[in-house]
């Protein structure tokens, strides 16, 4: 336990102190959640709202090890590119040092990109980025590529296993953070809703709510291409490289269930945030034709 840092925010105690991750869970995302007759999209499927969470879960547990090899096999070494253009679009540390929060953070590509820009570009060793994931296992391995970084073992970085819709008060106060970002993360949550509302409630007012999903082809050639791209290539190669296809079909089938670019910006909106007119430019900034997107607003 020498050197590793472990604080116990949920009422429920059984941790595994592999490597320096605070927990914060909630104790109601622990226990057996009472069934509801909601239901929520897993891909193309409908389940019960209280099961989302445990089946995505399973689905990145399945695909830690693997996640950053399929990231650049899967899109040909595009998402690092988006990945670049979303965080110099935010130019962290322009203004001076900012504390920051990567939800959904998972191995850690926004955090390093964001830790990275700021120190190139302003020579600024004092921008924080708090990563945040609902699941150890990504965790762990953005982790351990920290490890290889200047950030490890700095004030600049921490991992925290939590769930974006539920962020405990005790660890993420109101009006903290100067910048949130959430990247291929959102539409895995259960709560769309629920996760802008604790985006809202934890950035300071002035503070920028920034998210890159993906999003709608409005090019139908385009569209076309991409689906039978994605619908063939990805899944197969999730079976030759990760041995698990069907992980890499539920990723494939839940880009198509995530609300199109303005349905997307009126949520953000109506979470209290304010966004610029819904057109590409406005709102939202399509990439690739839409493939990706990126939405921004400000906490007024
Ligand atoms: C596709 S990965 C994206 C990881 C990283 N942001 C990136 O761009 O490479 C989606 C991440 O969302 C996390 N996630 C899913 N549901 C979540 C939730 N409710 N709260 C926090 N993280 C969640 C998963 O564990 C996974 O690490």
């Amino acid at each position: 336990m020498k050197g590793v840092r472990l604080k116990v925010c949920a009422r429920k105690r059984s941790l595994r102190p592999v490597f320096p991750v605070v927990q914060c869970r909630y104790a109601s995302t622990q226990s057996t959640p009472e069934p509801s007759h909601k239901t929520a999209s897993f891909g193309f499927k409908d389940v019960p709202e209280e099961e989302k969470e445990s089946l995505v879960r399973n689905v990145f547990d399945s695909v830690a090890s693997s996640y950053d090899l399929m990231n650049d096999a899967s899109s040909l070494g595009v998402h690092r590119l988006w990945k670049d253009t979303f965080v110099s679009s935010l130019r962290p540390g322009r203004n001076g040092p900012q504390k920051c929060i990567d939800v959904a953070g998972g191995t850690g590509d926004i955090a390093l990109r964001i830790l990275d820009y700021a120190r190139e570009n302003y020579a600024d060793r004092d921008t924080t980025v708090d990563i945040v994931d609902i699941n150890g296992q990504m965790l762990k391995e953005g982790h351990r590529r920290f490890k290889k970084t200047m950030y490890h073992n700095t004030p600049q970085i921490s991992f925290t296993e939590a769930n974006a819709q539920e962020m405990l008060p005790e660890k993420f106060p109101d009006n903290t953070y100067d910048l949130y970002t959430i990247a291929f993360g959102i539409r895995n949550c259960t709560s769309i809703p629920a996760v802008l509302r604790e985006a809202h409630r934890i950035l300071k007012p002035g503070g920028v709510f920034a998210c890159l999903e993906f999003s709608r082809v409005g090019n139908p050639i385009l569209s076309t291409l991409y689906d039978h791209y994605s619908f063939s290539m990805i899944p197969l190669m999730g079976t030759l490289l990760a041995g698990d296809r069907e992980s890499y079909q539920y990723l494939v089938e839940s880009i198509r269930r995530f609300p199109p670019q303005p349905e997307f910006a009126r949520m953000i909106r109506e979470a209290g945030f304010m966004t610029g007119d819904d057109v590409d430019g406005g709102a939202w900034a399509d990439l690739w034709g839409g493939i990706a997107c990126i939405h921004k607003g400000v906490k007024l």
